[in-house]
């Protein structure tokens, strides 16, 4: 790995199998950039706690994300793969960034939105009464949402920040967590000094929004209730074919990406997001064609994508001790970078040097 190249850090949470919209919008385009960048992978398992979660289904979770990681083409020759627990200095920073972080600018954030939602709150827009009513509301209710789903995006500008990351490749839906990043990034430089660079967003064309099958004007995700929303990149290939022929399109018959047919659009994204051909080309291909013959087509192509994902898979956790080491060295990659970014941090924040 060599200095002059440019640094990207990105992440996914350990919550179970990746979906294809993790794959497209993230993990292909991870592995693609690894020639030209400085890169570290992290498994975020320090957010995966912000929502219930089960310690022994997280600790299998965490091992089995690094082996999709690699299933999907990352690799530890090249890459740093590390879990975010085991670098200190993630939630160091994260603490520091967050007493540079108003409340109302965590309150306003979608996703926080989106997930308070899930456990029966409802945040209205801005204003700090708002917060205390949502507070007291929650008390009330005997439910409460932690801390730590507030904190969660300020952790995430932690994670990369900490690794001075010139670029970020995410999906579509952590555009505004990225914001927020840059702004602490330059709240930070302008109250102490020029300190971090300010990362640039990397969402590439394709994929960058993988809707879910059953309902396609929404995003494809793991915790869909419906589990045939939802392409796992596991799944058997029977699995896969009948998601994908049960899948929801639109009406008329034609096959063309417009707004009024998110399905069918959602479809010809997905083929050529993995074919390479471009969406006009498909359109042209499909031309006469009626639905079926997308969906079995669409179902082809993400077989032949994920079989040999699923094989290399089988064989990565089977191999505990490979994983280990990739781990290792990940975190040991991982840790010199961000050792020295918290201390020259920690040093402008006021902090004395621990004598030695
Ligand atoms: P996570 O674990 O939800 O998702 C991992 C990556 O997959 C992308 N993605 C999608 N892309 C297209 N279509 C979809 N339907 C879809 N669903 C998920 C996400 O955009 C993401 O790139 N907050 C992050 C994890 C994180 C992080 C970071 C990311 C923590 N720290 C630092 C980048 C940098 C998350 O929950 O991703």
């Amino acid at each position: 790995m060599s200095d002059a190249k440019k640094v990207i850090l990105t992440c996914a949470q350990p919550t179970g199998v990746l979906t294809m919209g993790n794959y497209l919008g993230a993990v292909k385009n991870w592995a693609t950039m690894q020639d030209d960048y400085e890169c570290f992978f992290g498994v975020v398992d320090q957010h995966a706690i912000t929502v219930k979660y089960s310690p022994a289904e997280l600790r299998k979770n965490t091992l089995s994300c690094v082996a999709q990681y690699l299933a999907c083409g990352l690799d530890p020759e090249r890459s740093a793969v590390f879990v975010q627990s085991h670098v200190t200095g993630h939630t160091e920073l994260a603490w520091l960034l967050s007493c540079m972080t108003p409340i109302g600018e965590l309150q306003r954030m979608t996703q926080f939105k989106e997930k308070a939602a899930k456990l029966g709150f409802n945040i209205a827009e801005g204003e700090d009464a708002n917060a205390l009513k949502f507070a007291h509301e929650g008390a009330r209710a005997g439910a409460s949402v932690n801390a730590g789903l507030l904190m969660y995006p300020v952790l995430m500008a932690a994670d990369i920040l900490l690794y001075n990351a010139d670029a970020v490749p995410v999906g579509n839906d952590q555009r505004q967590h990225l914001e927020l990043c840059r702004d602490l990034a330059q709240r930070f430089n302008n109250q102490y000094s020029e300190t971090f660079t300010v990362p640039e967003p990397y969402i590439a064309p394709a994929g960058a929004r993988i809707m879910s099958l059953q309902d396609p004007t929404r995003k494809m995700s793991k915790s869909d209730d419906n589990q045939g929303a939802t392409l796992f990149i596991l799944d058997t290939p029977d699995q896969l074919r009948k998601k994908i022929m049960s899948a929801v399109t639109d009406s008329g018959s034609e096959i063309r990406a417009t707004e009024d047919k998110p399905g069918v659009s959602n479809l010809l994204q997905i083929h050529s997001a993995l074919s390479g051909d471009s969406v006009a080309d498909l359109e042209a291909h499909f031309t006469g064609k009626g639905y079926g013959d997308l969906k079995k087509e669409v179902a082809e192509v993400v077989i032949a994508a994920l079989e040999p994902v699923r094989t290399r898979y089988e064989a990565l956790i089977a191999d505990k001790a490979h994983l280990e080491s990739v781990l290792r060295d990940g975190a040991d990659a991982a840790q010199k970078r961000a050792y020295k970014m918290l201390a020259k941090v920690y040093r402008k924040a006021g902090f004395v040097e621990r004598p030695r």
